[in-house]
């Protein structure tokens, strides 16, 4: 499979918003109008309630896990017989797949480019290819969460460690540098996204889980 052709399919599978689609279907409105204004699952919690939440949490987490196996697909169609498929796989492929997904759900083509801040389709793609490092900073982030209520906190937790984290076990785990500058350009992307939020945590105005937004 071309890189290309798998880009494209990664965007317009990351571009399905289930939030927006959960919400239009029950409530007949638009999410993006509603609570914090974000296309996410944490807004879904907000607006429809856990079960709702939860599902668009797992499916948009899974867009993100089959970009990154469209993406694998279309590296193995690089890989030649002469040398084995661990000496030649760069990881490029399905780390672009994956950071494309993210891009899709941010700014999503069938919703005039308005999405959500990408975090659960982030936790998808990173928890495919880096699965223990995403384990254990996750483990920190749902902590972090858990003890502040906030959301957000851990998102923001879950972007800035990520990399770090990834970076420091790289060579334990075997995995390409492509990884590690994916979970960069993902974290920093995700920090920026999480901008309102930011100001919201520093001047104590931002909304805590099972709380209305502000
Ligand atoms: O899911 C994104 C989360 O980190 C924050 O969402 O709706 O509180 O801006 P929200």
């Amino acid at each position: 499979m071309d890189i290309i052709l798998a880009g494209i399919i990664a965007y317009l599978i990351g571009s399905i918003s289930f939030s927006y689609i959960f919400v239009k279907k029950i409530k007949k409105a638009d999410i993006r109008k509603l609570g914090s204004g974000n296309a996410g699952a944490t807004n879904t919690l907000r607006v429809l309630g856990k079960g709702p939440a939860i599902l668009v949490l797992l499916l948009d987490a899974l867009k993100g896990a089959v970009a990154v196996f469209i993406g694998f697909l279309a590296e193995m169609v690089f890989i030649n017989t002469g040398l084995s498929f661990f000496e030649q796989y760069s990881g490029w492929t399905p780390a672009l797949s994956g950071l494309l997904a993210i891009l899709g759900h941010n700014y999503p083509i069938y919703y005039g480019f308005r999405g959500g801040k990408g975090v659960a389709t982030t936790i998808g793609v990173i928890a495919t290819l880096v699965f223990f490092p995403a384990i254990y900073v996750g483990i920190v982030a749902i902590l972090a969460i858990v003890v502040t209520k906030y959301v957000s906190l851990g998102s923001l937790i879950f972007a800035f460690f990520t990399p770090f984290f990834v970076f420091l076990t790289m060579n334990h785990y075997d995995h390409p540098i492509s990884y590690f500058f994916l979970t960069c350009v993902v974290g920093i992307m995700s920090i920026w996204r999480h901008r309102t939020n930011i100001q919201r945590l520093l001047s104590g105005t931002e909304s805590k889980l099972g709380q209305k937004s502000k």
